[in-house]
Parts: C-alpha cells; structure tokens; sequence
C-alpha cells in the first residue's frame, strides 16, 4: 500500500480570510501552515486535523487553476492530497495503473513537501495530488 494518510483535502473559496474566520467561528481550528505559492498563483491556510489538514485555498492571479475553478464551478472541493513515502513511485503506479499525469515528474510543494498531480479524467473524476513530506 502507498498510500500512508490522506494528507489535506483542498477546498477552493473565494475569501480565504472569510472562509478561515469561517472554520475558526465553527470548529475553533486555527491555522498551522498558510502560504503564497507563486508559481500555481495560490494562497493557502492549511488547518490541522489529526495528522491531516484542511486545506482552504484561493486563487492570486486570473491564470491560476483555482481561479478559473472558481469562475466556473463556484465553491467546492478542489482535490485531495494523498500522502506517499516516495511520490516518484506513487506517480510512476498510477501511471502504470493507466491514470494520466498532470505533473510528469514530481515538483515543489507547498510547506516544502514534493508532489505530483494526477488528472481527474482517468481517476474516476477525482483531481488528485500525491505529497511526500
Ligand atoms: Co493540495
């Protein structure tokens, strides 16, 4: 088994202030991680549950995947992050089990884990991102 937890499920929303007020006013959870990625023109608040997260994200840029998410689909989840011991073999099994790679060698990721997407045509409709700690 290659999976070791699932890592974050990623929620994509308009106000990422408004939605962590949201879950702070609800759950009282408080943000662990948050951050600008640049280069996927996200922002991020990552809230610790257990050993996983939920991960609020929003677009910074039109270019952005979250952004156009957004514009088309509304609020909602975005993908989930499974958690992996080696994402280069995670991603070459999922290739090999006939899913179809968004990211054709893992990258950087936020919190400086690596990771790798899967595209949710050939995954049973489901955006999924493989993130090695
Ligand atoms: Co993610």
């Amino acid at each position: 088994m290659l999976l070791t937890e699932i890592d974050h499920v990623a929620i994509a929303v308009h106000d990422l202030d408004q939605a962590v007020a949201f879950y702070r006013s609800a759950f009282g959870a408080t943000v662990a991680h948050r951050e600008v990625v640049e280069r996927d023109g996200v922002e991020e608040a990552l809230l610790k549950v257990a050993d996983s997260y939920i991960q609020l994200t929003t677009g910074t840029r039109d270019d952005s995947a979250i952004t156009k998410f957004l514009a088309k689909r509304g609020e909602g989840i975005h993908h989930v992050g499974y958690r992996v011991d080696d994402c280069a073999a995670a991603l070459e099994a999922m290739v090999a089990a006939g899913a179809t790679p968004i990211d054709a060698e893992p990258r950087p990721g936020s919190r400086g884990t690596t990771v790798a997407f899967i595209h949710p045509k050939g995954a049973h409709g489901t955006l999924i991102e493989l993130v090695q700690e």
